[in-house]
């Protein structure tokens, strides 16, 4: 089953607007029963949103929500944080961790992340964990294995096998000037490099990955198609009705 991660960001910037994108993917999602669709709204909005999942009264395991971040404790002294026991109030079964605008513009670092990607463990929540290169040339592959050593340091091959990775170019990410998503053959790359790593330092080799990175209904059945490719991490077609209902119809018939 392909999994698809809309990532909301900081958006809409009202509770009626984030409701009726909410109904739109409640709608769509029940056409198919192939695709696991996790939505990660700004937090202020998870409360209302698990309220209405909740209401629809239906055992469908199809859509979920996740949380854009967590923390590492579980409640204190740690102002503007929302720990990961709050977050389960709201049935949250996902966590983006490390997703790029967090580690380049809010500057977390790989211990941070490794340490709330510990937390989820903890929480029963399943990590989500983004890793990628800043610039187009950068040198890729040691910057996926200095992520993935640290990020995923001290896990035993048991937890890593659960983390589901998504390799997501920053360069490629939408909102970025110029950006354009990499080709399929490029990211099925990437995550051949961390394949070998994860092969090589850890002795497991993950079934497949996610990509994120420009994701949109005219690209996403060239990285679907591919066994390696599993899901995709979707920034902002997902907040454009038109185009994700597109995208989940496309994804659906793969
Ligand atoms: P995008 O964002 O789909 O808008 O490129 C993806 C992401 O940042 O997770």
């Amino acid at each position: 089953m392909n999994i698809i991660i809309a990532n909301w960001k900081a958006n809409p910037t009202t509770l009626d607007e984030a409701m009726e994108l909410f109904d739109f993917y409640l709608a769509e999602i029940s056409k198919y029963q192939n695709i696991q669709l996790i939505i990660c709204p700004p937090f202020v909005f998870l409360e209302e949103l698990s309220k209405k999942l909740k209401a629809r009264n239906q055992k469908s395991e199809a859509i979920s929500l996740g949380a854009q971040d967590i923390f590492w404790e579980k409640s204190g002294p740690y102002t503007g944080e929302t720990s990961t026991d709050m977050l389960k109030n709201f049935s949250v079964t996902h966590a983006l961790i490390g997703h790029s605008d967090r580690r380049y513009k809010i500057g977390e670092t790989d211990e941070v992340i490794n340490k709330k990607i510990k937390a989820a463990f903890e929480a029963g929540i399943v990590p989500v964990l983004l890793v990628g290169e800043q610039n187009h040339g950068d040198d890729r592959k040691q910057i996926l294995e200095a992520q993935l050593d640290a990020d995923l340091a001290g896990l035993t091959a048991e937890q890593i096998s659960k983390v589901l990775i998504a390799y997501e170019p920053v360069w490629a990410i939408s909102t970025v000037l110029g950006a354009q998503p990499d080709t399929p053959e490029s990211s099925l790359e990437a995550m051949r490099i961390i394949d070998n790593f994860l092969t090589n330092t850890r002795n497991l080799t993950p079934e497949a990955y996610l990509y994120g990175g420009s994701v949109n209904a005219n690209n996403v059945a060239d990285f679907l198609q591919h066994p390696k490719i599993s899901g995709a991490v979707i920034g902002g077609a997902s907040l454009r009705k038109d185009e994700f209902g597109k995208i989940l119809k496309i994804v659906s018939n793969l």
